[in-house]
């Protein structure tokens, strides 16, 4: 049986404006999407998310007729005749898609089956990145039980094909973050490794948006074709990833208020977001939404905390709603 896992990952600094070419910062940490891969007879596959509690047996034409149909679902919604929601219906219709993609892409035939599991630790839709994760350790696993070798650059480019079904227009951070682990800076396509927060992380998980990444994305399309305030943005992201290099606890504080402020302007972060986060804050503690946020409800994902340690006085209520999280310094692995 051949494992593969992967991190999910917070974005720091710069989400959405990366959508529009502007710099972002971003680490991997310690949740994991997982995927197994054992053999099976040949021509078959059969999947077991145990998450989903999906089982399927299926040959390896009908996984190739399912992905031809979701394929001609996503032309639909890039000639703008659907939404991104209506093209990935199914949250297993993500997993189907990238292992019938990979295969594809890679000209191979199941002459030797594949049985996949999969699980993840990485909340659904809240920010870290779970499909990203889950897309690479599946490619992965698949990968490594069908004896294919991949580079990076080949992971990478077949599993964004992947995820553009989910995100409509993904920047690609998701899946740059979760291949390589550690801390990113993350322009245009270029990448350089950053050291990981030398604090204490902590998190918030305010519950999976009702809307969806690629539906936040098309959403502020009008919004953030503004120059100004991709500017305003950019301009954070390059203070913070400064303040993270020098391990500023202060400034990165700094930079992270003004980066929630703007999230909250375009519309990502709802009221009763905002209102929890100016909760954190007369306690000391800064807090910022991570990824999409939301257009509609009143969940936004996870909020990613700074402050040098928890205060003792804070309210039961806030306290049990914290998380530690960890930086993970590996990426996607065999395990
Ligand atoms: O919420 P997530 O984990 O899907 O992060 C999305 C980050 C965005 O900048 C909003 C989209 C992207 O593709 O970069």
């Amino acid at each position: 049986m051949q494992k593969a896992i992967a991190p999910g990952k917070l974005i720091l600094s710069g989400e959405h404006a990366v959508v529009y070419g502007q710099p972002c910062l971003a680490i991997a940490v310690n949740r994991y999407a997982s995927a197994w891969a054992k053999p099976h007879p040949p021509f078959q596959i059969g999947f077991e998310l145990l998450n989903l509690d999906y089982h399927k047996q299926m040959t390896f034409s009908a996984l190739k007729k399912l992905k031809g149909r979701l394929h001609e679902s996503y032309e639909e919604f890039l000639a703008g005749r659907q939404s991104i929601r209506d093209v990935l219906k199914l949250p297993y219709q993500l997993s189907t898609y990238a292992v019938s993609h990979l295969l594809e892409k890679l000209n191979h035939s199941l002459d030797k089956g594949v049985h996949l599991s999969t699980h993840s630790d990485i909340p659904l839709g809240c920010g870290m990145g779970s499909s990203a994760s889950m897309i690479l350790a599946v490619m992965h696993a698949l990968a490594l039980q069908q004896g294919l070798t991949l580079s990076s650059e080949d992971y990478f480019e077949h599993a964004q094909e992947t995820e553009h079904l989910q995100h409509g227009r993904s920047s690609g951070i998701d899946l740059r973050v979760s291949l390589h682990g550690g801390g990113l800076y993350y322009h245009q396509g270029k990448m350089e490794k950053r050291p990981l927060p030398d604090f204490p992380l902590w998190i918030i998980n305010t519950g999976t948006p009702l809307s969806s990444t690629g539906e936040c994305v098309a959403t502020l399309a009008p919004t953030l074709e503004n120059p100004t305030l991709l500017a305003d943005f950019q301009a954070i992201t390059l203070a913070f990833d400064q303040a993270l290099q020098q391990q500023n606890l202060a400034e990165i504080q700094r930079c992270a208020k003004e980066n929630q402020y703007l999230l909250a302007h375009v519309g990502v972060v709802p009221l009763a977001v905002q209102e929890l986060i100016q909760t954190l804050g007369q306690h000391g503690i800064v807090g910022k939404v991570c990824g999409a946020g939301a257009v509609r409800g009143e969940q936004a994902g996870v909020i990613l905390l700074w402050t040098e340690s928890l205060p003792s006085h804070l309210p039961p209520i806030l306290a049990r709603q914290i998380q530690s999280i960890k930086g993970d310094e590996l990426g996607l692995r065999s395990a």
